[in-house]
């Protein structure tokens, strides 16, 4: 039955494309939205525009098959995904712009027994300010309204589309029941009813649990390097508990999850979002230490070469959203205590920084940052590394 429906994915990044294409080529008539023109040609053409494994072939049999179209505006439909950013403002209260137009553009759309669901990363009370925001306008009664959070990672973001468990929290418990069968059509994994407010918060839960235990594994390496502790050893030693399980400590925390969604829970309920709130800015100064080691370092040399390996938020993707090793590498450059070059093999062009390859970066350096631990550097012999002053913040050395 919800095979012949047809479904609106508003919003064709990360999340919003990839679900679009696999709804396709699972048989459902998708039209995919955005806002940018470019995109919307590009996918027209069958093509994409971001970097993920396996979504180029995805793309490309969903529009050819005639089931995945795009466009600049919504059309009627039975199902509508949002699928648009959730970012936050200057002072971290969550930006919900995004959310409200894309609710804005589908309200004079929506028919009695649709479907809306929410899966941006949002703070608790979004899908209900959905609702609300399209009840405001038109206030068409038996529209159903879920959030279904997407927990998907970059790099395996097709696996885990189908493959990952999912909960389903509906403003009611009809709306619960219609997006849990939705899902089904598609999901391997298990998916979960809850209400709409535990769907949401369990998404924050999930980031910021990662946030705090990286942010504890940091803190561990900077009182090591005060304490004069070998961090890699110790935690090593430390997990040999039999429950204990210490995270690997970095130059930050990067992404536009990890690094952005504890905050709507801070910014919701700031009284008791004590230890959540002191995580994120333990991880938020990491890239400032990280800094100061490195001018210290600096001032043994003359003019020094720095070469700043690797400026993705993480191992072997080409996304440098909220990087901090980025952050780590423009700020090198502001100092100007040396020239700063920056070898990061998955993208082709950086903006504003002196981009080398991995050979070139150790040849020339005098002080080699490590920011990331991407294959290639961890392939690399140890010995490239002997006479150089190595600041290693991913222990790629150990
Ligand atoms: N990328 C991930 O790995 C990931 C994982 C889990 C959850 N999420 C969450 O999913 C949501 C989307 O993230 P993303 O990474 O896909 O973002 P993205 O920036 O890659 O894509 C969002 C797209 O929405 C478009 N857009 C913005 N407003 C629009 C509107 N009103 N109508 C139509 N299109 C609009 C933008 O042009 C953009 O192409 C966020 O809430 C994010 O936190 C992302």
């Amino acid at each position: 039955m919800l095979k012949n429906q047809k479904i609106c994915v508003i919003g064709l990044g990360y999340i919003g494309l990839p679900t679009a294409s696999l709804l396709a080529t699972k048989g459902y008539q998708v039209l995919g939205v955005d806002i940018r023109p470019e995109i919307v040609e590009i996918i027209s053409s069958g093509k994409i525009h971001i970097v993920e494994p396996g979504l180029d072939i995805l793309v490309k049999s969903a529009v050819h098959s005639g089931n995945l179209t795009a466009s600049l505006k919504p059309e009627v439909s039975d199902i509508y995904i949002l699928a648009v950013p959730t970012p936050f403002k200057e002072n971290h209260a969550p930006d919900m712009s995004y959310v409200e137009s894309a609710a804005k553009s589908i309200v004079k759309l929506v028919k009695p027994g649709d479907l809306v669901i929410l899966e941006s990363t949002s703070p608790v009370g979004s899908t209900e300010f959905v609702k609300a925001t399209i009840d405001a306008i038109n206030p068409i009664p038996g529209v159903f309204y879920a959030h279904c959070p997407e927990r998907v990672i970059p790099g395996k973001v097709l696996e885990e589309l189908v493959g990952n468990d999912r909960v389903v929290g509906g403003v009611d418990t009809q709306s619960t029941e219609i997006c849990i069968e939705f899902y089904k059509t598609f999901v391997e994994g298990e998916v979960f009813a809850t209400d709409v407010r535990t769907a949401e918060l369990c998404k924050l839960t999930e980031n910021s649990f990662r946030d705090v235990n990286i942010a504890f594994a940091n803190e561990l390496s900077m009182i090591c390097d005060t304490l004069k502790i070998n961090v890699w050893e110790l935690i090593k030693l430390a997990n040999r508990h039999p429950r204990v399980k210490i995270l690997q400590p970095g130059p930050g925390v990067g992404g536009h999850c990890i690094a952005v969604d504890p905050w709507f829970i801070v910014s919701s309920v700031p009284e008791q979002a004590r230890l959540i709130r002191t995580a994120r800015q333990v991880n938020d100064s990491k890239p400032e230490w990280v800094i100061h080691q490195v001018v210290e370092k600096a001032k043994k040399f003359k003019s020094p070469v720095i070469a700043c390996m690797g400026v993705a938020f993480k191992p072997d993707i080409d996304d440098l959203r909220e990087s901090p090793s980025l952050e780590i590498a423009h700020h090198l450059q502001s100092l100007n205590i040396g020239k700063i070059l920056v070898c990061e093999p998955n993208v082709n062009t950086l903006k504003g920084l002196s981009l080398v390859n991995c050979e070139e970066a150790i040849e020339q350096a005098d002080i080699i940052l490590i920011l990331v631990d991407h294959k290639l550097f961890k392939q690399l012999p140890k010995q490239v590394f002997l006479d150089k002053c190595v600041i290693d913040t991913k222990g790629l050395l150990q």
